[in-house]
């Protein structure tokens, strides 16, 4: 066996929690529906159960968590669901950051920054800015993001440093490729929730997702809780993660 197989095959068999957990918070609409309220208190209901996640994973001692927020097809919505999910946005970047900096998160937005209003693009960056030392757990928001969007404005990325004589096509591999995406210097999702029974990426690191696990939960978003996110940890453990590996 090569080193780098031995490298790969030790790191298969679980048991270490997961470093990247990414999440697909769905089941806000369905909530409202649930309890006879709008789909605009869901959305609320929904950005409180953020919280949990955060909680849920500083206390299982996860380095990277990735909310998926507000997706590229999101845009196409009706413009008072969006209004309303943009206002919840900026109310959270207002309340929420102040916080996150004193808990020692670091906060990182991923997604197509141009397409959102200027006070909020401003908001992100000064979050970004303010908590760009911390350490503790790394929060990336998935906004206006779609994977899709991602790999092809990577391929522009590409194309056009080839084009200025930067690169030769022939050095585009894994390596270059990745740097060329949002997700530049982070590490891969471990783990992938969806939470409210859908069992689809909709458009989410699709790149990325290449080995993750993926865990499709019954719960919609706004009942999502800390426990919740300890036995969906629980439950990585157990998986055997090859690799392509021999088992
Ligand atoms: C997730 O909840 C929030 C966003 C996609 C912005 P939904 O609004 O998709 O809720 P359902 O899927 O209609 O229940
Ligand atoms: C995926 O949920 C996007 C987010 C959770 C932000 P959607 O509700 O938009 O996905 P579909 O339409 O059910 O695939
Ligand atoms: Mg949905």
């Amino acid at each position: 066996m090569s080193a780098e197989a031995a490298a790969v095959s030790t790191d298969t068999g679980g048991a270490s929690a997961p470093s990247h957990v990414a999440i697909i918070m769905d089941g806000n609409g369905r909530w409202a529906q649930q309890h006879g309220v709008s789909r605009s208190k869901g959305h609320r209901k929904g950005a409180d159960a953020v919280r949990e996640a955060i909680e849920g994973a500083v206390e299982n001692g996860v380095e990277f968590l990735t909310l998926y927020a507000f997706s590229t097809e999101n845009w196409n919505r009706p413009e008072d669901e969006v209004r309303d999910l943009m206002g919840l946005l900026r109310m959270y970047l207002k309340k929420e950051v102040r916080t996150l900096a004193k808990e020692g998160v670091r906060l990182q937005v991923i997604g197509r920054r141009d397409a959102l209003s200027d006070d909020i693009r401003q908001m992100i960056e000064d979050a970004e800015r303010r908590t760009e030392h911390n350490r503790r757990l790394t929060l990336i928001i998935a906004l206006s993001y779609g994977s899709r969007e991602e790999l092809t404005l990577a391929a522009q990325n590409l194309a056009q440093r080839v084009a200025a004589g930067e690169i030769n096509a022939s050095d585009i591999d894994e390596k270059t490729f990745s740097a060329a995406l949002y997700t530049n210097k982070l590490p891969d999702p471990d783990l992938i929730i969806r939470t409210s029974g859908e069992q689809r990426l909709s458009n989410f690191l699709m790149w990325q997702a290449a080995y993750s696990e993926f865990l499709f939960l019954p719960t919609l978003w706004p009942d999502f809780t800390r426990q919740i996110f300890a036995e969906a940890v629980e439950e990585f453990k157990n998986r055997d993660r090859r690799y392509g590996a021999r088992p």
